[in-house]
């Protein structure tokens, strides 16, 4: 598929997505216990794809990973290399990396699946098994739904919410086994449901 439509949706909105997550930030608690115990010991690479302004990536680097943010927007990268200078990161799409088979210890994709239409996300999937260890981990986060697997009207680009089941039954079809999810709502976001699985590829 074109990324096309994703890398100009986010360079558009860059400075307004940069402003929420480019400085202070902070994630449910969960969240951050889940990366970190999934990603931060890994003996091995670590991508972060589709890392946006950088944050998750300086968090895991911060922890002693061997950490590179991986995004499609210019404007990001920039931010995260600027923002984040002990920290690597590469400009490119998180499917077509020139890493070699099974090169990688662990992925964190943080919301970085969610604009992929349904038919797409098997490709995705396989392509971070493909990269991954064996016992390597992925740590993936999305949006939740309790509605089957719906489009929704996202600030940036059309994204699409996924019962965490379901989900977790695309990780497995792609050789990731579910290890432990977390899930979330918050006050100020009703209309929201969020969800993250680390997965170990088999
Ligand atoms: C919702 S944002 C999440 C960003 C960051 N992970 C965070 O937690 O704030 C989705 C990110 O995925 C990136 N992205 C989407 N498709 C990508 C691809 N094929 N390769 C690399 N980055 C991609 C977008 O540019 C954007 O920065």
């Amino acid at each position: 598929m074109s990324w096309q439509p994703v890398r100009d949706a986010y360079s558009t909105m860059s400075e307004q997505y940069i402003a929420l997550f480019g400085g202070d930030w902070e994630a449910h608690e969960d969240d951050t216990a889940l990366v970190r115990d999934h990603l931060a010991g890994l003996d091995g690479p670590v991508l972060d794809l589709g890392c946006g302004p950088g944050h998750w990536t300086a968090y895991l680097q911060a922890l002693g990973a061997d950490v590179t943010g991986v995004d499609l927007v210019p404007e990001f990268i920039g931010h995260a290399r600027a923002n984040f200078p002990a920290s690597r990161f590469r400009l490119g799409s998180m499917t077509e990396l020139d890493v070699p088979d099974h090169a990688v210890a662990g992925i964190l994709s943080w919301y970085s699946t969610i604009h992929l239409p349904p038919a797409e996300l098997d490709r995705v999937l396989a392509e971070f098994r493909r990269m991954l260890a064996p016992a390597g981990r992925l740590v993936i986060g999305f949006f939740d739904s309790d509605d089957g697997v719906t489009a929704f009207d996202h600030k940036v680009i059309t994204a699409y919410r996924w019962p965490v089941s379901e989900f977790s039954a695309r990780l497995a079809g792609a050789g990731l086994t579910e290890l432990q999810r977390t899930r979330q709502q918050f006050p100020e976001r009703p209309d929201r449901m969020y969800a993250a699985i680390a997965a170990r590829a088999a």
